[in-house]
């Protein structure tokens, strides 16, 4: 595949169509950034094609300040020298894009399958936009066929592990409860473990959203509710868009 345009002879040029139709979603969200503007950048690699382009344009003069959902994200970004800050110093941020591991047509969300998800709902919560990004094998009618993400404290995970189960069962919801590496546990940026929920199908999203945070040693779970604003979906008939871009 050629890309026209001289910024788009820098990005990556995927092969196969699914990492082709990722690139495509990037790209349009790409045409909503501005220079001046303040960024979130995601994680995962949809996300990465979001970043690849955004380096492209900032090679060629734009000028952004990013804060990265992760430390991959940082690396690459740091790579393609993009201008990072942090959070604190910024506060707010006009525009963030960032993956998901599913979406459904109010624009709920479950992220964190690659882990992050800690970082990026901060930096979801502290910004105006949030425009998802994904192929659209990631829409859904209803959201649960992804396990859910579920990051822990390490002291006593045992005893946060059933407490969610109880969580879980007091809004209608069951399933397998696996800490993700198994025996050799995956560790978040933050230093934290994350609990994986197989739950099928998620019933009364918003109040399990608050039970798994009411209980102790949770520090955040992967439903994502009232961040995003738009999602960009690619697919063979080229891209859908939900929401206000
Ligand atoms: C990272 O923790 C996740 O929330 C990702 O944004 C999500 O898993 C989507 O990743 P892909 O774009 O790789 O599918």
């Amino acid at each position: 595949m050629t890309q026209s345009g001289s910024w788009r002879e820098r990005i990556l040029q995927p092969d196969s169509a699914v990492e082709q139709m990722k690139q495509k979603a990037a790209l349009r969200a790409l045409e909503e950034v501005e220079s001046g503007m303040k960024l979130g950048l995601g994680t995962g690699s949809t996300a990465r094609y979001f970043v690849d382009g955004l380096g492209a344009k900032v090679a060629e003069g734009l000028k952004v300040v990013c804060v990265p959902t992760s430390e991959a994200t940082r690396a690459q970004a740091e790579g393609l020298r993009i201008q990072l800050a942090d959070l604190d110093a910024l506060q707010r941020l006009d525009l963030t894009v960032d993956g998901a591991d599913e979406l459904d047509d109010a624009l709920r969300l479950i992220k964190g399958g690659g882990g992050a998800l800690l970082r990026e709902k901060i930096v979801a919560a502290a910004s105006d936009r949030m425009i998802v990004i994904a192929d659209d094998s990631k829409k859904v009618a209803t959201l649960g066929a992804f396990d859910l993400p579920v990051e822990v404290n390490m002291f006593s995970h045992g005893v946060t592990a059933a407490a969610i189960g109880e969580a879980l069962a007091a809004t209608g919801n069951n399933g397998a409860i696996n800490l993700r590496g198994g025996a050799d546990p995956f560790i978040t940026d933050g230093g934290h473990y994350i609990y994986d929920c197989a739950l099928g199908r998620i019933n009364h999203a918003e109040g399990l959203a608050q039970a798994l945070l009411n209980v102790p040693g949770v520090v955040e779970h992967g439903l994502f509710l009232g961040y995003a604003t738009a999602a960009v979906l690619a697919g063979d008939d080229g891209l859908i868009e939900i929401g206000n871009l």
